[in-house]
């Protein structure tokens, strides 16, 4: 007995104090061998619509929204496998979005993760049906994971279910204000709009997934969206800086497209050394609220500071 919980305690050690881009590089493992499991490989008349999902799924994305459920959960509780039909759901509306983000009626882009956009390397009717089918996949797989849950956890569940489509619709009217918008002077509040629902609403449901996937008081999950509101809001402010000044070859993507196509972002409006401090002050803003935790919270701490820094 002694010698079980000595081990426990050693693993605990071991994970708080494991370099914090070692377990970036462990989490981003743990996902891709989650997701590949979710390719489909059989011979059929949709195998190039197949391809051309996996072709994105796997395309070498950071998977920040996965990380950020498992991590916030393992806050809580060690396991991973309760969040893990949420954290690749996530995923997959991730791509959906980029996909159809990407496409010549919104975003007009060339290229992502180093490699020809969806719509480049098949073409644009495969692209769009590849971003439905993972937003459909998405759905399949936590339909399946409540049909498999135990009694006791289908309302929770629920619940989630109902906040996982929530943010997603949120994703999708972000995403409409932003195209719509181009080209435009827009309010701070709009702007603040634009970036709440595009990029925040997914990344605050993440963090909260893994809360309440943990069963976490309310007190905590309060503070943990406080904090993903945050980082969601710093995540955004970044990609348009990277979008600004970043390198095209480490990014992956085209570097001045939000220039070309007049986009509202945080460098427009309040120009780069602007958007750079409001960055740094809502960074240390997020990492606050964690403060508490103590040294268990380290990763999510260095997960906001990852974001600020991040040069892709
Ligand atoms: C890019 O997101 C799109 C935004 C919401 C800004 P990521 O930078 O997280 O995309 P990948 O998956 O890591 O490429
Ligand atoms: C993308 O925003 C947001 C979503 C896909 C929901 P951007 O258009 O600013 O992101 P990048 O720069 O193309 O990755
Ligand atoms: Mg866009
Ligand atoms: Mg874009």
């Amino acid at each position: 007995m002694t010698n079980r919980i000595d081990s426990i305690y050693v693993l605990r050690k071991g994970r708080i104090s494991m370099d914090f881009k070692e377990k970036l590089k462990m989490y981003q493992k743990q996902i891709d061998e989650e997701l590949v499991r979710y390719v489909r490989k059989e011979k059929c008349p949709e195998e190039i619509l197949n391809k051309s999902m996996e072709y994105s799924l796997m395309a070498g994305g950071k998977r920040l929204r996965p990380i950020l459920v498992l991590a916030t959960y393992q806050l809580f509780k060690e396991d991973i496998e309760t969040c893990m039909p949420f954290a690749v759901a996530i995923e997959m509306i991730h791509n959906f979005s980029l996909i159809h983000d990407d496409l010549p009626g919104i975003d007009n882009d060339d290229f992502r993760h180093g490699k020809p956009t969806n719509h480049k390397q098949f073409n644009e009717a495969t692209a769009i049906l590849a971003g439905d089918a993972l937003l459909n996949n998405a759905y399949m797989v936590i339909s399946k994971d409540l049909k498999n849950s135990k009694k006791e956890d289908i309302s929770k569940k629920i619940i989630l279910f109902e906040e996982f489509s929530e943010a997603v619709d949120r994703m999708i009217a972000g995403e409409f204000v932003d195209t719509e918008f181009e080209g435009q002077k827009i309010s701070e509040d709009y702007l603040k709009y634009i970036h709440k629902n595009k990029t925040g609403a997914l990344l605050k449901l993440c963090v909260r997934m893994g809360a309440i996937l943990a069963d976490v008081p309310k007190e905590d999950l309060d503070r943990l969206t406080t904090y993903a509101e945050k980082i969601g809001l710093a995540f955004q402010i970044k990609d348009d800086i990277l979008s600004e000044e970043g390198n095209e070859q480490i990014l992956g993507k085209p570097v001045g497209n939000d220039k070309i196509l007049e986009k509202c972002t945080y460098v427009s409006q309040y120009g780069l050394s602007g958007a750079k401090k409001i960055l740094e002050t809502i960074t240390k803003e997020a990492k606050e609220e964690l403060k508490v935790y103590g040294e268990k919270a380290q990763f999510l701490i260095e997960l906001a500071d990852y974001i600020q820094n991040r040069n892709k």
